[in-house]
Protein backbone atom coordinates (compact mmCIF):
# COMPACT_ATOMS: atom_id res chain seq x y z
CA UNK A 1 0.00 0.00 0.00
CA UNK A 2 1.35 3.45 -0.97
CA UNK A 3 0.04 6.90 0.77
CA UNK A 4 2.08 9.19 -1.12
CA UNK A 5 1.37 11.52 -3.96
CA UNK A 6 2.91 11.83 -6.94
CA UNK A 7 4.56 14.81 -8.57
CA UNK A 8 1.85 15.44 -10.69
CA UNK A 9 -0.84 15.41 -7.80
CA UNK A 10 1.53 17.30 -5.79
CA UNK A 11 1.65 20.09 -8.63
CA UNK A 12 -2.27 20.15 -8.70
CA UNK A 13 -2.87 20.27 -5.50
CA UNK A 14 -0.35 23.33 -5.10
CA UNK A 15 -1.94 25.07 -8.14
CA UNK A 16 -4.98 24.56 -6.73
CA UNK A 17 -3.97 25.79 -3.38
CA UNK A 18 -2.26 29.21 -4.61
CA UNK A 19 -5.53 29.70 -6.95
CA UNK A 20 -7.92 29.42 -3.88
CA UNK A 21 -5.76 31.68 -1.71
CA UNK A 22 -4.56 34.05 -4.44
CA UNK A 23 -7.78 34.86 -6.27
CA UNK A 24 -10.75 33.33 -3.95
CA UNK A 25 -9.85 34.21 -0.99
CA UNK A 26 -10.07 38.48 -0.83
CA UNK A 27 -13.99 38.63 -2.24
CA UNK A 28 -15.23 35.53 -0.77
CA UNK A 29 -17.24 36.71 2.22
CA UNK A 30 -18.57 39.72 0.09
CA UNK A 31 -19.71 37.26 -2.86
CA UNK A 32 -21.51 35.04 -0.08
CA UNK A 33 -23.50 38.04 1.48
CA UNK A 34 -24.58 39.40 -1.85
CA UNK A 35 -25.31 35.91 -3.25
CA UNK A 36 -23.11 37.63 -6.23
CA UNK A 37 -21.94 35.11 -8.93
CA UNK A 38 -18.46 34.50 -9.18
CA UNK A 39 -18.42 35.55 -12.78
CA UNK A 40 -14.57 36.87 -12.91
CA UNK A 41 -13.37 33.86 -10.47
CA UNK A 42 -15.30 30.90 -13.11
CA UNK A 43 -13.42 32.35 -15.75
CA UNK A 44 -9.99 32.06 -14.11
CA UNK A 45 -11.17 28.54 -13.30
CA UNK A 46 -11.92 27.89 -16.71
CA UNK A 47 -8.08 29.51 -18.13
CA UNK A 48 -6.93 27.51 -15.15
CA UNK A 49 -8.27 24.38 -16.51
CA UNK A 50 -10.04 23.23 -13.39
CA UNK A 51 -13.58 22.66 -15.89
CA UNK A 52 -12.21 19.75 -17.69
CA UNK A 53 -9.97 17.89 -15.28
CA UNK A 54 -10.67 14.15 -16.01
CA UNK A 55 -11.78 14.49 -19.88
CA UNK A 56 -9.19 13.58 -22.91
CA UNK A 57 -7.02 16.06 -24.08
CA UNK A 58 -8.90 15.06 -27.50
CA UNK A 59 -11.86 17.20 -26.14
CA UNK A 60 -9.67 19.83 -24.50
CA UNK A 61 -9.62 18.23 -21.46
CA UNK A 62 -6.63 18.00 -19.03
CA UNK A 63 -6.60 14.02 -18.94
CA UNK A 64 -5.84 13.66 -15.41
CA UNK A 65 -7.11 11.00 -13.03
CA UNK A 66 -9.66 11.54 -10.24
CA UNK A 67 -7.18 11.89 -7.73
CA UNK A 68 -6.07 14.89 -9.56
CA UNK A 69 -9.69 16.16 -9.58
CA UNK A 70 -10.37 15.30 -6.01
CA UNK A 71 -7.23 17.07 -4.78
CA UNK A 72 -8.47 20.60 -6.92
CA UNK A 73 -11.54 20.04 -4.90
CA UNK A 74 -10.47 20.20 -1.78
CA UNK A 75 -8.09 23.08 -1.77
CA UNK A 76 -10.62 25.21 -3.80
CA UNK A 77 -13.65 23.95 -1.20
CA UNK A 78 -11.39 25.09 1.90
CA UNK A 79 -11.85 28.75 0.79
CA UNK A 80 -14.72 28.83 -1.26
CA UNK A 81 -17.64 26.10 -1.81
CA UNK A 82 -19.41 27.90 -4.00
CA UNK A 83 -16.96 27.96 -6.40
CA UNK A 84 -16.26 24.45 -6.29
CA UNK A 85 -19.98 23.57 -6.62
CA UNK A 86 -19.69 24.71 -9.81
CA UNK A 87 -16.79 22.96 -11.00
CA UNK A 88 -18.33 19.57 -9.36
CA UNK A 89 -21.04 19.44 -11.18
CA UNK A 90 -19.02 20.53 -14.52
CA UNK A 91 -16.80 17.83 -14.14
CA UNK A 92 -18.36 15.01 -12.71
CA UNK A 93 -21.91 15.33 -13.58
CA UNK A 94 -21.91 16.77 -16.68
CA UNK A 95 -18.72 15.81 -18.71
CA UNK A 96 -18.00 13.05 -17.05
CA UNK A 97 -21.76 11.74 -17.92
CA UNK A 98 -21.35 13.07 -21.37
CA UNK A 99 -17.78 11.29 -22.03
CA UNK A 100 -19.12 7.58 -20.16
CA UNK A 101 -21.98 7.27 -21.96
CA UNK A 102 -22.72 10.04 -24.79
CA UNK A 103 -22.61 9.33 -28.39
CA UNK A 104 -19.46 10.13 -30.61
CA UNK A 105 -21.25 13.23 -32.17
CA UNK A 106 -22.51 14.60 -28.77
CA UNK A 107 -18.84 14.30 -27.12
CA UNK A 108 -17.49 16.27 -30.11
CA UNK A 109 -20.34 18.74 -29.99
CA UNK A 110 -20.16 19.15 -26.13
CA UNK A 111 -17.30 18.49 -24.34
CA UNK A 112 -14.92 21.20 -25.45
CA UNK A 113 -17.01 24.25 -25.14
CA UNK A 114 -17.29 22.58 -21.68
CA UNK A 115 -13.55 21.74 -21.00
CA UNK A 116 -12.62 25.18 -21.71
CA UNK A 117 -15.37 26.51 -19.45
CA UNK A 118 -17.26 28.89 -22.47
CA UNK A 119 -20.54 26.33 -21.61
CA UNK A 120 -21.38 26.11 -18.04
CA UNK A 121 -23.37 22.68 -17.68
CA UNK A 122 -26.38 21.63 -15.39
CA UNK A 123 -27.75 18.14 -13.92
CA UNK A 124 -31.50 18.12 -13.77
CA UNK A 125 -32.69 15.45 -11.69
CA UNK A 126 -34.07 16.73 -8.79
CA UNK A 127 -37.78 17.84 -8.80
CA UNK A 128 -40.43 19.23 -6.40
CA UNK A 129 -41.44 15.67 -5.70
CA UNK A 130 -38.74 13.96 -6.71
CA UNK A 131 -35.64 14.34 -4.36
CA UNK A 132 -34.61 11.12 -2.86
CA UNK A 133 -37.05 9.75 -4.43
CA UNK A 134 -35.58 10.17 -7.64
CA UNK A 135 -37.29 7.37 -9.69
CA UNK A 136 -41.03 9.44 -9.07
CA UNK A 137 -40.23 11.93 -12.18
CA UNK A 138 -42.93 14.04 -13.37
CA UNK A 139 -41.25 15.77 -16.24
CA UNK A 140 -41.93 14.00 -19.52
CA UNK A 141 -40.65 13.89 -22.67
CA UNK A 142 -43.14 12.65 -25.27
CA UNK A 143 -41.75 10.31 -28.00
CA UNK A 144 -43.04 12.74 -31.34
CA UNK A 145 -40.83 10.23 -33.85
CA UNK A 146 -37.34 12.25 -34.02
CA UNK A 147 -37.79 14.27 -31.26
CA UNK A 148 -39.01 14.39 -27.74
CA UNK A 149 -41.66 17.15 -26.59
CA UNK A 150 -40.10 17.76 -22.78
CA UNK A 151 -42.37 19.76 -20.29
CA UNK A 152 -41.88 20.09 -16.84
CA UNK A 153 -40.15 21.39 -13.77
CA UNK A 154 -36.98 20.93 -12.25
CA UNK A 155 -36.02 22.36 -8.44
CA UNK A 156 -32.75 23.25 -6.92
CA UNK A 157 -30.25 22.96 -10.29
CA UNK A 158 -26.44 23.74 -9.05
CA UNK A 159 -25.68 26.44 -12.00
CA UNK A 160 -29.24 26.69 -13.37
CA UNK A 161 -28.90 30.62 -14.25
CA UNK A 162 -25.63 30.53 -15.65
CA UNK A 163 -25.77 27.28 -17.69
CA UNK A 164 -25.90 26.90 -21.45
CA UNK A 165 -26.50 23.05 -21.38
CA UNK A 166 -28.62 21.00 -19.63
CA UNK A 167 -29.17 17.10 -19.01
CA UNK A 168 -32.53 16.28 -18.11
CA UNK A 169 -34.04 13.29 -16.50
CA UNK A 170 -37.59 12.99 -17.84
CA UNK A 171 -40.44 9.86 -18.10
CA UNK A 172 -40.91 8.84 -21.55
CA UNK A 173 -42.93 5.60 -20.84
CA UNK A 174 -44.54 6.29 -17.01
CA UNK A 175 -45.91 2.17 -17.52
CA UNK A 176 -42.31 1.30 -17.58
CA UNK A 177 -41.46 3.01 -14.32
CA UNK A 178 -37.56 3.84 -13.52
CA UNK A 179 -36.92 1.92 -16.73
CA UNK A 180 -39.39 4.71 -19.08
CA UNK A 181 -36.90 7.83 -17.85
CA UNK A 182 -34.70 9.20 -20.43
CA UNK A 183 -31.79 11.35 -20.05
CA UNK A 184 -31.79 14.49 -22.71
CA UNK A 185 -29.10 16.96 -23.67
CA UNK A 186 -31.14 20.21 -23.72
CA UNK A 187 -29.64 23.88 -24.59
CA UNK A 188 -30.89 26.62 -22.63
CA UNK A 189 -31.20 28.76 -25.97
CA UNK A 190 -33.91 26.45 -27.10
CA UNK A 191 -37.73 27.48 -27.05
CA UNK A 192 -39.53 26.64 -23.80
CA UNK A 193 -36.93 26.78 -21.70
CA UNK A 194 -37.64 29.36 -19.01
CA UNK A 195 -34.95 30.00 -15.74
CA UNK A 196 -37.23 30.54 -12.20
CA UNK A 197 -35.83 32.74 -9.50
CA UNK A 198 -32.74 32.44 -7.85
CA UNK A 199 -32.58 30.32 -4.16
CA UNK A 200 -31.79 32.39 -1.21
CA UNK A 201 -29.80 29.97 0.81
CA UNK A 202 -28.17 29.38 4.42
CA UNK A 203 -24.88 28.15 2.22
CA UNK A 204 -23.05 27.75 -0.70
CA UNK A 205 -24.55 31.57 -1.71
CA UNK A 206 -22.89 32.55 -4.59
CA UNK A 207 -23.40 29.33 -6.67
CA UNK A 208 -26.44 29.80 -8.56
CA UNK A 209 -29.47 27.49 -7.64
CA UNK A 210 -32.99 27.90 -9.80
CA UNK A 211 -35.74 26.05 -10.89
CA UNK A 212 -36.23 24.96 -14.27
CA UNK A 213 -39.48 25.11 -16.14
CA UNK A 214 -39.66 23.35 -19.52
CA UNK A 215 -42.57 23.99 -21.50
CA UNK A 216 -42.86 21.78 -24.98
CA UNK A 217 -39.15 22.27 -25.57
CA UNK A 218 -38.34 19.82 -28.82
CA UNK A 219 -35.57 18.03 -27.84
CA UNK A 220 -33.93 16.03 -31.03
CA UNK A 221 -33.53 12.41 -30.43
CA UNK A 222 -29.89 13.16 -31.22
CA UNK A 223 -29.87 14.40 -27.58
CA UNK A 224 -30.87 11.58 -26.04
CA UNK A 225 -27.89 9.60 -24.14
CA UNK A 226 -27.71 6.41 -24.14
CA UNK A 227 -30.57 3.43 -25.09
CA UNK A 228 -34.29 4.50 -24.66
CA UNK A 229 -34.66 3.85 -20.80
CA UNK A 230 -31.70 4.61 -19.66
CA UNK A 231 -31.98 7.90 -18.04
CA UNK A 232 -32.62 6.35 -14.66
CA UNK A 233 -29.27 4.31 -14.67
CA UNK A 234 -27.19 7.21 -16.22
CA UNK A 235 -28.19 9.11 -13.15
CA UNK A 236 -27.37 6.73 -10.84
CA UNK A 237 -24.19 5.76 -12.37
CA UNK A 238 -23.01 9.45 -12.80
CA UNK A 239 -23.86 10.22 -9.40
CA UNK A 240 -21.63 7.63 -8.15
CA UNK A 241 -18.80 9.67 -9.31
CA UNK A 242 -20.71 13.31 -8.16
CA UNK A 243 -20.45 11.70 -4.48
CA UNK A 244 -16.42 11.77 -4.97
CA UNK A 245 -16.88 15.40 -5.73
CA UNK A 246 -18.75 16.46 -2.99
CA UNK A 247 -16.90 14.33 -0.49
CA UNK A 248 -13.63 15.92 -1.49
CA UNK A 249 -15.86 19.42 -0.92
CA UNK A 250 -16.43 18.28 2.02
CA UNK A 251 -12.93 17.43 3.07
CA UNK A 252 -12.06 20.80 1.90
CA UNK A 253 -14.65 22.34 3.69
CA UNK A 254 -13.59 20.75 7.17
CA UNK A 255 -9.63 21.32 6.32
CA UNK A 256 -10.10 24.76 5.65
CA UNK A 257 -11.92 25.31 9.37
CA UNK A 258 -9.85 23.15 10.63
CA UNK A 259 -6.71 25.21 9.47
CA UNK A 260 -8.49 28.68 10.68
CA UNK A 261 -8.90 26.97 14.34
CA UNK A 262 -5.51 26.06 14.77
CA UNK A 263 -4.33 29.10 13.70
CA UNK A 264 -6.88 31.32 16.06
CA UNK A 265 -6.03 28.83 18.92
CA UNK A 266 -2.58 29.30 18.56
CA UNK A 267 -2.72 33.46 18.77
CA UNK A 268 -5.96 33.70 21.34
CA UNK A 269 -5.06 33.97 24.78
CA UNK A 270 -7.07 33.67 27.80
CA UNK A 271 -6.29 32.70 30.98
CA UNK A 272 -2.57 33.83 30.37
CA UNK A 273 -2.19 31.19 27.75
CA UNK A 274 -3.15 30.79 23.78
CA UNK A 275 -6.20 28.40 24.16
CA UNK A 276 -5.02 25.51 22.44
CA UNK A 277 -2.87 25.10 25.73
CA UNK A 278 -6.09 24.86 27.58
CA UNK A 279 -6.79 20.52 27.23
CA UNK A 280 -10.05 21.59 26.04
CA UNK A 281 -9.36 23.29 22.48
CA UNK A 282 -6.28 21.02 22.25
CA UNK A 283 -8.79 17.64 22.57
CA UNK A 284 -11.06 19.70 19.94
CA UNK A 285 -7.98 20.40 17.63
CA UNK A 286 -6.98 16.13 18.01
CA UNK A 287 -10.78 15.16 17.08
CA UNK A 288 -10.58 17.32 14.15
CA UNK A 289 -7.61 16.27 12.64
CA UNK A 290 -8.43 12.23 13.13
CA UNK A 291 -11.77 13.14 11.50
CA UNK A 292 -10.33 14.60 8.56
CA UNK A 293 -7.84 12.39 7.68
CA UNK A 294 -9.93 9.13 8.21
CA UNK A 295 -12.34 11.48 5.17
CA UNK A 296 -9.01 11.50 3.68
CA UNK A 297 -8.62 7.89 3.22
CA UNK A 298 -11.91 7.03 2.44
CA UNK A 299 -12.06 9.87 -0.27
CA UNK A 300 -8.43 9.33 -1.86
CA UNK A 301 -9.80 5.83 -2.08
CA UNK A 302 -13.18 6.26 -3.80
CA UNK A 303 -10.71 8.45 -6.53
CA UNK A 304 -8.56 5.82 -6.52
CA UNK A 305 -10.85 2.75 -7.77
CA UNK A 306 -13.44 4.70 -10.12
CA UNK A 307 -9.36 5.34 -11.63
CA UNK A 308 -8.76 1.34 -11.28
CA UNK A 309 -11.65 0.81 -12.94
CA UNK A 310 -13.43 -0.82 -9.93
CA UNK A 311 -16.84 -0.46 -8.86
CA UNK A 312 -17.10 2.25 -6.69
CA UNK A 313 -20.94 2.74 -5.84
CA UNK A 314 -20.27 1.55 -2.06
CA UNK A 315 -16.58 3.54 -1.50
CA UNK A 316 -18.38 6.61 -2.93
CA UNK A 317 -20.95 6.80 -1.01
CA UNK A 318 -19.03 5.89 2.40
CA UNK A 319 -16.48 8.53 1.17
CA UNK A 320 -19.26 10.92 0.57
CA UNK A 321 -21.41 10.35 4.21
CA UNK A 322 -18.43 10.15 6.58
CA UNK A 323 -16.83 13.30 4.43
CA UNK A 324 -19.74 15.44 5.43
CA UNK A 325 -20.77 14.44 8.68
CA UNK A 326 -17.13 15.71 9.30
CA UNK A 327 -17.59 18.43 7.57
CA UNK A 328 -20.56 19.74 9.50
CA UNK A 329 -19.03 18.63 13.05
CA UNK A 330 -16.36 20.02 12.99
CA UNK A 331 -17.15 23.74 11.45
CA UNK A 332 -19.51 23.80 14.27
CA UNK A 333 -16.49 23.13 16.29
CA UNK A 334 -14.02 25.85 14.72
CA UNK A 335 -16.85 28.22 15.63
CA UNK A 336 -16.92 27.47 18.49
CA UNK A 337 -13.27 27.37 19.71
CA UNK A 338 -13.18 31.02 17.84
CA UNK A 339 -16.09 32.29 20.31
CA UNK A 340 -17.32 35.07 19.56
CA UNK A 341 -15.31 35.46 16.57
CA UNK A 342 -16.91 32.64 15.00
CA UNK A 343 -20.41 33.71 15.09
CA UNK A 344 -19.25 37.38 13.08
CA UNK A 345 -18.75 37.30 9.46
CA UNK A 346 -14.94 38.14 8.43
CA UNK A 347 -13.53 34.99 10.55
CA UNK A 348 -15.28 32.54 7.23
CA UNK A 349 -15.98 29.80 10.16
CA UNK A 350 -19.52 30.47 10.07
CA UNK A 351 -20.02 30.70 6.32
CA UNK A 352 -17.81 27.19 6.15
CA UNK A 353 -20.61 26.07 8.97
CA UNK A 354 -23.43 27.06 6.46
CA UNK A 355 -21.27 25.82 3.45
CA UNK A 356 -20.74 22.46 5.62
CA UNK A 357 -24.68 21.68 5.60
CA UNK A 358 -25.50 21.30 1.66
CA UNK A 359 -23.29 18.28 1.56
CA UNK A 360 -25.24 16.25 3.81
CA UNK A 361 -27.79 16.99 1.40
CA UNK A 362 -27.29 17.07 -2.17
CA UNK A 363 -25.93 14.38 -4.59
CA UNK A 364 -27.85 11.81 -2.12
CA UNK A 365 -28.62 13.04 1.67
CA UNK A 366 -26.97 11.01 4.31
CA UNK A 367 -29.80 8.60 4.15
CA UNK A 368 -29.67 8.28 1.05
CA UNK A 369 -25.70 6.68 1.15
CA UNK A 370 -27.02 4.58 3.61
CA UNK A 371 -29.14 3.26 1.97
CA UNK A 372 -26.93 2.41 -0.72
CA UNK A 373 -24.16 1.73 1.65
CA UNK A 374 -26.48 -0.85 3.96
CA UNK A 375 -28.01 -2.77 0.67
CA UNK A 376 -24.71 -3.09 -0.71
CA UNK A 377 -23.96 -5.11 2.58
CA UNK A 378 -26.97 -6.97 3.47
CA UNK A 379 -27.15 -7.87 -0.73
CA UNK A 380 -23.93 -9.57 0.07
CA UNK A 381 -22.68 -7.33 -3.51
CA UNK A 382 -18.81 -6.13 -4.20
CA UNK A 383 -18.22 -4.58 -0.66
CA UNK A 384 -15.25 -6.00 0.83
CA UNK A 385 -13.93 -5.13 4.08
CA UNK A 386 -9.95 -3.95 3.19
CA UNK A 387 -9.05 -6.31 5.28
CA UNK A 388 -9.71 -9.22 6.52
CA UNK A 389 -8.85 -11.94 9.34
CA UNK A 390 -10.82 -14.63 8.34
CA UNK A 391 -13.24 -14.43 11.65
CA UNK A 392 -16.11 -14.54 9.53
CA UNK A 393 -14.81 -17.79 8.20
CA UNK A 394 -17.17 -21.07 9.74
CA UNK A 395 -14.35 -23.01 11.51
N1 LIG B 1 -25.82 2.22 -10.95
C1 LIG B 1 -26.59 1.66 -11.90
N2 LIG B 1 -27.88 1.38 -11.71
C2 LIG B 1 -28.40 1.65 -10.50
C3 LIG B 1 -27.65 2.22 -9.47
C4 LIG B 1 -26.30 2.50 -9.73
N3 LIG B 1 -25.52 3.06 -8.81
N4 LIG B 1 -28.44 2.39 -8.39
C5 LIG B 1 -29.64 1.92 -8.72
N5 LIG B 1 -29.62 1.47 -10.01
C6 LIG B 1 -30.69 0.87 -10.78
C7 LIG B 1 -31.20 -0.42 -10.10
O1 LIG B 1 -30.46 -1.54 -10.53
C8 LIG B 1 -32.63 -0.47 -10.60
O2 LIG B 1 -32.68 -0.93 -11.91
P1 LIG B 1 -33.43 -2.32 -12.31
O3 LIG B 1 -34.78 -2.25 -11.67
O4 LIG B 1 -33.44 -2.29 -13.78
O5 LIG B 1 -32.58 -3.41 -11.73
C9 LIG B 1 -33.01 1.00 -10.66
O6 LIG B 1 -31.81 1.75 -10.77
C10 LIG B 1 -33.80 1.46 -9.47
O7 LIG B 1 -32.99 1.25 -8.33
P2 LIG B 1 -33.58 1.11 -6.89
O8 LIG B 1 -34.66 0.08 -6.87
O9 LIG B 1 -32.43 0.91 -5.97
O10 LIG B 1 -34.24 2.53 -6.69
P3 LIG B 1 -34.84 3.23 -5.43
O11 LIG B 1 -36.10 3.88 -5.79
O12 LIG B 1 -34.87 2.28 -4.27
O13 LIG B 1 -33.79 4.43 -5.15
C11 LIG B 1 -31.83 5.55 -4.39
C12 LIG B 1 -32.46 4.25 -4.89
C13 LIG B 1 -30.40 5.16 -4.05
C14 LIG B 1 -32.52 6.08 -3.14
C15 LIG B 1 -31.84 6.60 -5.53
O14 LIG B 1 -33.15 7.00 -5.84
C16 LIG B 1 -31.01 7.83 -5.20
O15 LIG B 1 -29.79 7.81 -5.33
N6 LIG B 1 -31.68 8.93 -4.76
C17 LIG B 1 -30.98 10.21 -4.52
C18 LIG B 1 -30.94 11.04 -5.77
C19 LIG B 1 -29.85 12.05 -5.72
O16 LIG B 1 -28.70 11.78 -5.38
N7 LIG B 1 -30.18 13.25 -6.13
C20 LIG B 1 -29.20 14.29 -6.24
C21 LIG B 1 -29.64 15.31 -7.22
S1 LIG B 1 -28.36 15.92 -8.23
C22 LIG B 1 -27.58 17.11 -7.33
O17 LIG B 1 -27.76 17.25 -6.15
C23 LIG B 1 -26.58 17.91 -8.10
C24 LIG B 1 -26.27 19.23 -7.51
O18 LIG B 1 -26.99 20.17 -7.62
C25 LIG B 1 -24.97 19.45 -6.86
Amino acid sequence: MFFELNEEHLAVQQAARDFAQMELKSGVIERDSKMQYPTEQVRKMAELGFFGMMLPEEYGGGGMDTLSYVLAMEEISKVDSSCSVIMSVQNSLVSWGIEKFGTEEQKAKYLPKLASGEWIGAFCLSEPEAGSDATSQRTTAVDMGDYYLLNGTKNWITNGGTSKLHIVMAQTHPEKGHRGINALLVETDWDGVVIGAKEDKLGIRASDTHSIMYTDVKVPKANRIGEDGFGFKFAMKTLEGGRIGIASQALGIAGGAYELALEYSKERKSFGKPISQHQAIAFKLADMATDIEAAKLLVYRSAWMKDQGMDYSTASSMAKLFASEVAMKHTVEAVQIHGGYGYVKEYHVERLMRDAKITQIYEGTSEVQRIVISRAILEGQLYQPMFSNGMMEKA
